[in-house]
């Protein structure tokens, strides 16, 4: 059977009684399982609770949420829907394209939501034209997050460029200290690529490469210059990075043990739940010669198709998601910036208002790019094949004459 036809079988199965139990509960299946992380949700929870609903939390572990997408579609050949699902990029086009999604057009429509999301954002909220997800916020990439502490320490300034950045990672190192936070996952491996890449070929080269998925461009020696990157990074983290979460690494450079950390502005989550402060405590800079360029990703809220009664709590939640009030004190605590352009930023902190400009800039400049480590540059199968070249080169299984040549040959196969 189907997806679309086990899905349907399962909303009319559901009789009125299963349906009345759950009108006023949403169930929200995320990955949102960090301190930072699960504080911003706090915000969406209380709201919704003081409209009378019963928020039913369902926190898969892992980040980037690759998990919570294998569970997601066990769950869903199983019948059990959950009211709503954080969900990234393509993975949204994906299910649509399966019929089996919500429609919140109606929502939408009577919200307004067509001026005020950006572009970028609507290419994966909306299918067919109507709109199937609700964009919570939008995260990026190519962020630098450090110590501010341990900086001065070492006598070291923000790198500008790449080879300030080494010059910066090798004064930690000299000093005793661990110059790179990292936890060796696939996805965090791809979010260091993320800005790897674009710092050494730009934002034209990393479209051609990451969007495009152009083979000369893959297998070219720009791409090689970006695998000897990768590898020169790879000489700066602890022994014990191996399968370590994102948030533990955070965690490191909060405590002082790590200079910095590569990673999307979720990070910041974990510093400001840690009570720390911007500029005073830690410090936000673009990944060194990315700066004017964003690499983005946006968690949206995906509602599937169920039954008429459990529609209720679905717009609500959806439009719930889209409250301009609700978008500045979610983002504020998660590290995102707003998924409407209409949010002032004056609640937001220095690296908050810094990522408001910056995306602004980058949309005007058309430089403001879909993360291929969040599933926001090209589709799941092309992403995994991508995870498993870089993550088997950062962990020294592929040479790095062999990778971009091993790049171009898994992307073929799998678009
Ligand atoms: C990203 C997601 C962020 C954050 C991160 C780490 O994919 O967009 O919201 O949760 O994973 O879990």
């Amino acid at each position: 059977m189907s997806l679309k036809k086990i899905l349907l079988a399962s909303v009319f199965a559901l009789g009125a009684t299963g349906a009345q139990a759950q009108t006023k509960e949403i169930e929200m299946v995320h990955w949102w399982t960090s301190g930072g992380e699960a504080a911003a949700l706090n915000v969406l929870k209380d709201n919704l609770q003081k409209q009378g609903f019963v928020w039913k939390d369902n926190p898969i572990a892992g980040g980037g949420g690759t998990q919570a997408m294998t569970v997601l579609r066990a769950r869903v050949t199983a019948g059990n829907i959950p009211t709503a699902v954080q969900m990234l990029g393509f993975d949204i086009q994906d299910w649509a394209e399966q019929g089996v999604l919500g429609d919140l057009t109606p929502v939408a429509t009577k919200e307004g939501w067509d001026k005020v999301v950006p572009e970028a954002l609507q290419k994966f909220s909306k299918y067919e034209g109507k709109w199937i997800s609700a964009p919570v916020n939008m995260h990026s990439t190519n962020w630098i997050w450090a110590n501010k502490a341990v900086l001065d320490k070492i006598g070291a300034k923000q790198p500008a460029t790449w080879d300030e950045l080494i010059a910066v990672l090798d004064k930690a190192k000299a000093a005793g200290v661990t110059p790179l936070a990292h936890g060796g996952q696939a996805w965090q491996d791809a979010t260091i690529f993320d800005s790897v890449l674009l710092t050494t070929g730009g934002p034209d080269f990393y479209k051609k490469t990451m969007i495009d998925l152009d083979q000369s461009a893959l297998a070219s020696d720009t791409m090689k210059t970006v695998f000897e990157r990768m590898a020169k990074l790879r000489t700066y983290v602890d022994p014990n990075f191996s399968g370590r979460d994102w948030n533990l690494a955070s965690a490191m450079v909060i405590k002082g043990d790590a200079a910095m950390q590569i990673m999307g502005d979720w990070a910041k989550g974990e510093f400001i739940n840690a009570g720390k402060k911007p500029e005073q405590d830690f410090v936000c800079f673009r990944f060194p010669g990315t700066q004017g360029n964003v690499t983005f990703n946006s968690d949206q809220f995906v509602m599937f198709k169920v039954s008429k009664e459990r529609q209720e709590a679905q717009n609500a939640l959806a439009a719930a998601t889209m409250d301009p009030a609700f978008q500045s004190a979610f983002n504020v605590v998660k590290g995102s910036v707003p998924a409407r352009t209409d949010v002032p930023d004056t609640a937001f902190d220095a690296c908050g208002k810094k990522a408001i400009a910056d995306a602004k800039e980058a949309a005007q400049k058309g430089t403001l790019m879909g993360s291929m480590a969040h599933g926001h540059a090209n589709r799941a199968a092309v992403k995994n094949a991508m995870y498993d070249v870089i993550t088997r080169h950062f962990n020294g299984q592929l040479s790095t004459e062999q990778a971009p040549k091993e790049l171009a040959a898994a992307v073929k196969s799998a678009s």
